[in-house]
This record gives structure tokens, C-alpha cells and sequence, in this order.
């Protein structure tokens, strides 16, 4: 039945913080169709984001079913589904009506900064860090937990007698995909349970002493997982019958289709905000330098892997806010027409720290700045400063890679949407000081979930094979002089500084 005749396929469903996307790939890790969808972003207060969970789902059982279609393929023709998700977005729901108590808290609210402070007091940031890799930050899933349960009525009853779920969005998908109410299964897998700040990153389990001193009752959780194994099978819709059998948060995801399996080797993801990842091999790291320490992946019964990771809260989404709540571009491709129709940044830097600034800093009190103004400057400059901002904050995560590791940069691996981006990519290449190389399927992350469940299920033997399939198709060396690229540096640092602090 199928269009191409080199079935069998994976489809791997994204379900990332813009949209959802299902893509089908062959065995050789190519595409053969995609489709995908928005939903809407519901600001309610300045710094706080969230999804209506419902609607996630919707776009999830139309995408899958739009990506069968346009290949050409039924549901016989798909050996496993994988997962992958935007990470730390937290949901609650009822189990006996499959009911979300409240919209999703997207993983880039701030609400939780408060209740982040207090816990820093009371029980002391380093616990934290050490038993779960993660600073105090209202980034992750925990504090965001704890913040429903004490804010929607009557709600942390109905969790201590059983009857709510919680889940990040993997956990939220594959359980509406196994049946929902009708015996959906409810599990996360190891690299986003490593998001919640509940998990000890040890022993792969939840940390009781944490879920005590955050007042989250176990009755809630999920059970964890590896991110490659058959967790059960596709109750109706487009792929009814087909096992599910993989889960990585989206960056891990990319880590895993960039296959990079050996320690030492690292990833960029330029998304709706960017992530840096290096695999560190079957011991966490910790770090000195503002990284976080996480899960990379967990192939069935075999050791775990760990990486370091650099995350960077806003940066495609800084172009999507320039053009939905500024209106100075129509489309997100415009603003690399429009930024290169100047020189340079007229003196003008842009940091974007809508959700307070992330790695290496961890500043949930910081807010966004754009300095440097004169009547000098135009959109085409503030253009620019967006773009330099992605590769600057990148810059300032890859120091912190080196520092950690010990180990220079050699080149620089990315994907994601923003990698069309030439004139991005060739700033990149010159604030690093080292080339900038993207693979032949830039859509590592859906890429990375299929592998997964691929591997889970026997469509492809082992690791060797993925390796196989990656390929080189761009390169951007470095063109800037050195001393311009340290001034500019030191003006960058400059105008960081300046977003610290505004929250009081
Ligand atoms: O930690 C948040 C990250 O998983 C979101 O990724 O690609 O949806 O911006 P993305």
C-alpha cells in the first residue's frame, strides 16, 4: 500500500513549545513526510506562559494522521512510534475524565521565582543541585507542580486521594495515545524526568526528601522509564496498533539523532530557545561553570548516559516576538533579510531575557534589555542585535563547556529551525572563533525519537548504524578578526549586566 517502496517506516511525534509535528523517516533516517501545527501561546501576566493542553492533543491525533496521509502509508506500514517534547512544561489532570485541572505551565514561566527564592532558604540551593543536576530555577517542572497544587481549589486533595496526574508533555501524549481514561499508560522516561527536579539523577528514581520538602505527593508521578523500550500501543486514531516506544525531552532527542554517543561529543539546537548538550558518558558531571548536569538518554536495561548542558531561554522565540507583538517583520525568514541589509549592530545589543537568564547565569530576577541606543539606530540594526544575541549567549555557553570539561571546541554540530538562518549561522562561526556544521536532516530532534524507538523495537540493529546515516551538508568557517570580536564581546557582557536585578 504504501508510496515508497522502501517501507517499513518510524514516525516520531515532536510536540514541541510553538507546535506539534509527526514525521515519518525510512531506514535510512530520511523523511518521508511531515506535518505540522501551532497552538496558541496564552500570555496571561508578563512572565507567565501556558498551552491549553487539550488543543495540544488535538493538533497531536491531526498531525500524526496528516503525516500518514501525505506518505501514503497505514498504520501496517509503521513498525513504533517515538516521542519527544518540549521539556519541564507541566500538567495536571484528572484521570477518572482525562481533564487538564489547569492549562499547561510552559517550561518558560516565571511565576514560580518566588516560591524558587523560598526553597533556597529553607532547604539550600545545593541540595538541590546535588541530588538532581539543577539549580533552583522556576525553569523546571517541581516548583511549577507545588505552584498548582496550592493555587487551584481543592486541588492538592483530589491529588493525595489518587484521582490527578501529573506529566510533562511526553507523559501527557502517550497517555491519551494508549487509551486515556480507557487504560492509557502513565510514564515519562528518564531524560525528562530529569527535568522536574524531583528525580535523583543517581538512582533514576524519584527523590522522596525532595518531594517531601516540596510538598508534591507520589500519588501524582509518573513512572519512570528508559527513552527506548515499548511502553504500550496506539489505542485509535491514524497509527491504532503501532507500539510507542521511545520518550526523550527534545533536546536529549537532538543529541540522539545528531548521534552523538561518545563522551566529548556536543550539539546546538536552535529553537524556540537554544540547547547545548555534551554527552559526558555513564557518570553525571558536575559542574563549576552554570551548566546543568542531566540525562541524555537510557537505551532499554543499559547503563544511562549523562550530559552537560547549556540552555538558553529565548532565542527563535525572540524573532516570533518581533514579529507577532512588534510587527517590524511578516515573517521569521524576513529578519535575516532585513538585518542584512546593514553592516553591523549601529552600537545597538539586544538581550532577550524575557524569562530571566538561563545557563550560565540562573538570574530568574533579570529582565530584558536593549542597550547601546542613539538616533542612529534602525530596525535593521535592532534586527541584527537579534541575531547576534543567539550566537553571543551561545558563546557564552560554549566557555562554560570548555571550562567544565577542560576540552577547546573543535566545531560546533547544530540543527533546528534557525539553522537556515545564514547570516546566524556565519556570526556563529565568528563569535565562537570555530566552525559551525549542520547535518543533512537538520529535524535532529524528530530524528532522534525515531531512532529510539527503532532501536527498541529491532528496525535498526544498534548505534553503528544510526552513525551511519549522519551527513555533513554545511559549513561556516570564522571570518572575524579577533580584536572586533572582543570588543564587541566585552560590549555584549556589558549590556547582560544590565538585565540583572530588575525583578526585586
Ligand atoms: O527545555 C525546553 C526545551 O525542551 C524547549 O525546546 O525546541 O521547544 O524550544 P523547544
Amino acid at each position: 500500500t504504501s508510496t515508497h517502496g522502501h517501507g517499513p517506516f518510524i514516525a516520531a511525534i515532536d510536540q514541541g513549545t510553538t507546535s506539534s509535528r509527526c514525521i515519518v523517516f525510512d531506514r535510512d533516517g530520511r523523511i518521508v513526510s511531515v506535518d505540522q501545527k501551532e497552538h496558541e501561546q496564552i500570555f496571561p501576566k508578563p512572565g507567565w506562559v501556558e498551552h491549553d493542553a487539550k488543543e495540544i492533543w488535538a493538533n497531536v491525533q491531526q498531525v500524526v494522521a496528516g503525516a500518514v496521509e501525505k506518505a501514503g502509508i497505514t498504520a501496517a506500514d509503521v513498525k513504533a512510534i517515538g516521542i519527544t517534547n518540549q521539556r519541564e512544561t507541566t500538567l495536571l489532570w484528572d484521570k477518572n475524565t482525562g481533564e487538564p485541572v489547569h492549562n499547561a505551565i510552559v517550561w518558560q514561566d516565571t511565576r514560580t521565582d518566588a516560591l524558587c527564592k523560598e526553597l533556597g532558604r529553607n532547604v539550600g540551593q545545593d541540595r538541590f543541585r546535588r541530588e538532581t543536576g539543577l539549580p533552583l530555577a522556576s525553569y523546571f517542572s517541581g516548583p511549577k507542580v507545588r505552584w498548582l497544587l496550592d493555587n487551584v481549589e481543592g486541588l492538592r486533595e483530589r491529588a493525595e486521594r489518587g484521582d490527578i496526574l501529573f506529566g510533562t508533555m511526553d507523559s501527557w501524549v502517550i497517555w491519551n495515545l494508549t487509551g486515556g481514561v480507557d487504560g492509557g499508560v502513565h510514564v515519562t522516561d528518564v531524560t525528562n524526568a530529569s527535568r522536574t527536579m524531583l528525580m535523583n539523577l543517581r538512582s533514576l528514581e524519584w527523590d522522596e526528601r525532595i518531594l517531601a520538602s516540596m510538598e508534591i505527593p507520589a500519588a501524582v508521578l509518573p513512572e519512570i522509564r528508559s527513552s527506548a523500550e515499548v511502553y504500550g500501543t496506539a489505542k485509535g486514531g491514524a497509527l491504532a496498533g503501532v507500539p510507542v516506544a521511545s520518550a526523550l525531552g527534545d533536546q536529549q532527542a537532538a543529541l540522539f539523532g545528531q548521534t552523538c554517543f561518545e563522551q566529548g561529543e556536543a550539539k546546538s539546537t536552535y529553537g524556540t530557545g537554544t540547547f547545548m548538550l555534551m554527552n559526558t558518558g555513564d557518570e553525571p558531571v558536575q559542574s563549576y561553570n552554570g551548566l546543568l548536569t542531566t540525562v541524555g538518554y537510557r537505551i532499554g536495561d543499559q547503563k544511562p548516559v549523562y550530559a552537560l548542558e547549556g540552555s538558553i531561554a529565548v532565542t527563535g522565540s525572540l524573532v516570533q516576538w518581533m514579529r507577532d507583538q512588534m510587527g517590524l517583520i511578516k515573517s521569521a525568514a524576513e529578519i535575516e533579510t532585513l538585518a542584512s541589509s546593514v553592516e553591523d549592530n549601529g552600537g545597538a545589543y539586544f538581550v532577550p531575557a524575557f524569562s530571566g537568564l538561563f545557563a550560565p547565569y540562573w538570574r530568574s530576577d533579570a529582565r530584558g534589555v536593549i542597550a547601546g541606543l542613539t538616533r542612529y539606530v534602525t530596525k535593521a540594526h535592532i534586527a541584527r542585535a537579534v541575531l547576534e544575541a543567539t550566537a553571543w549567549q551561545t558563546r557564552e555557553i560554549t566557555d562554560a563547556m570548555t571550562k567544565d570539561s577542560g576540552v577547546d571546541l573543535a566545531a560546533l554540530k547544530v540543527d533546528g529551525g534557525m539553522t537556515s538562518n545564514n547570516l546566524l549561522m556565519q556570526t556563529l562561526s565568528d563569535f565562537l572563533d570555530a566552525p559551525v556544521v549542520r547535518p543533512m536532516v537538520a529535524e535532529t530532534t524528530c530524528l532522534g525519537a525515531a531512532y529510539a524507538a527503532g532501536l527498541a523495537v529491532g528496525f535498526w540493529p544498534d548505534t553503528d548504524a544510526l552513525r551511519a546515516n549522519w551527513r555533513r551538508a554545511a559549513e561556516w568557517t570564522p571570518r572575524m578578526d579577533a580584536d572586533t570580536r572582543d570588543r564587541e564581546y566585552k560590549n555584549w557582557l556589558k549590556a547582560v549586566e544590565r538585565t540583572m536585578g530588575w525583578i526585586e
